[in-house]
């Protein structure tokens, strides 16, 4: 099972990923996850990368497309991905196809997660994360038990860098223009999933495993 989820900041595509991965066994590969890994410990990858998130700009393709490739590679991707964030431009999309294309592969699934932008800002301004196990929260939508600590371990929750409205904005900016026409370059393909991303967490995720078992 190879699936892309599609969507903007904030529509739940890291949330919904934890219950994809579970029903289909495959790695979960978010480009911002590993962005944020390499900018905490400090490598030249994280240092180029840093820039621009924290601008909310797209990470120069170059860069995304090599580690993507590589990541592939990996043992763990033999049987299936599900790529979170990955690809954003035509561009990725393209060079996406082409390294499939070469290990006889393609993409089975492209979940968009439909979310209107008015609801965006308010679900990652109020997105809070596990520093030690990076499960995520929202302080209103799925607070923890206990305030600022994470139920499944304990560590202590916090704020992404680039989760502040400005930055959202941009974000969101940086979406509608570069990353939604890939809503009709995959239509195209007929490998879009169309999900309604307003319902409650649960819903959200039984809709797409129904989804994707039924095309
Ligand atoms: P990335 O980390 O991918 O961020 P994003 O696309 O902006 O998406 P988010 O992670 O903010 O949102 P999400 O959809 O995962 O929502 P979540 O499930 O957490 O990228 C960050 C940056 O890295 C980019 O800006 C760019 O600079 C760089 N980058 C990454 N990939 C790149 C690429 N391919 N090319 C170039 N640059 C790249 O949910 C959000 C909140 O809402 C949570 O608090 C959650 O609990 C809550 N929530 C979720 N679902 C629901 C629901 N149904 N109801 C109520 N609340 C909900
Ligand atoms: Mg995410
Ligand atoms: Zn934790």
């Amino acid at each position: 099972m190879r699936a892309i989820l599609l969507g903007p900041p904030g529509a739940g595509k890291g949330t919904q990923a934890e219950t994809i991965v579970k029903e289909f066994s495959v790695p979960h590969i978010s480009t911002g996850d590993i962005f944020r890994k390499n900018i905490k410990e400090g490598t030249d990858l994280g240092k180029k990368a840093k820039e621009y998130m924290d601008q909310g700009k797209l990470v120069p393709d170059e860069l995304t497309v090599e580690l993507v490739k590589d990541r592939l590679q990996e043992d763990d991707c033999k049987n299936g991905f599900l790529l979170d964030g990955f690809p954003r431009t035509i561009y990725q999309a393209d060079a996406l196809e082409d390294a499939l294309k070469s290990m006889d592969q393609k993409i089975d699934y492209v979940i968009n997660i439909n979310v209107r932008k008015e609801l965006l800002v308010e679900r990652a301004v109020g997105r809070r994360i596990c520093k030690d196990c990076s499960q995520t929260y929202h302080m209103s939508f799925n607070p923890p038990s206990k305030e600022g600590r994470c139920d499944s371990c304990g560590g202590q929750l916090q704020q992404r860098k680039d989760d502040t409205v400005d930055t959202v904005n941009n974000r969101i900016n940086v979406y509608l223009e570069q990353t939604e026409p890939l809503i009709d370059y995959y239509t195209k393909k007929g490998v879009l999933v169309n999900v309604d991303g307003e319902k409650s967490i649960a819903e959200v995720g039984k809709d797409i495993v129904e989804k994707m078992r039924n095309k």
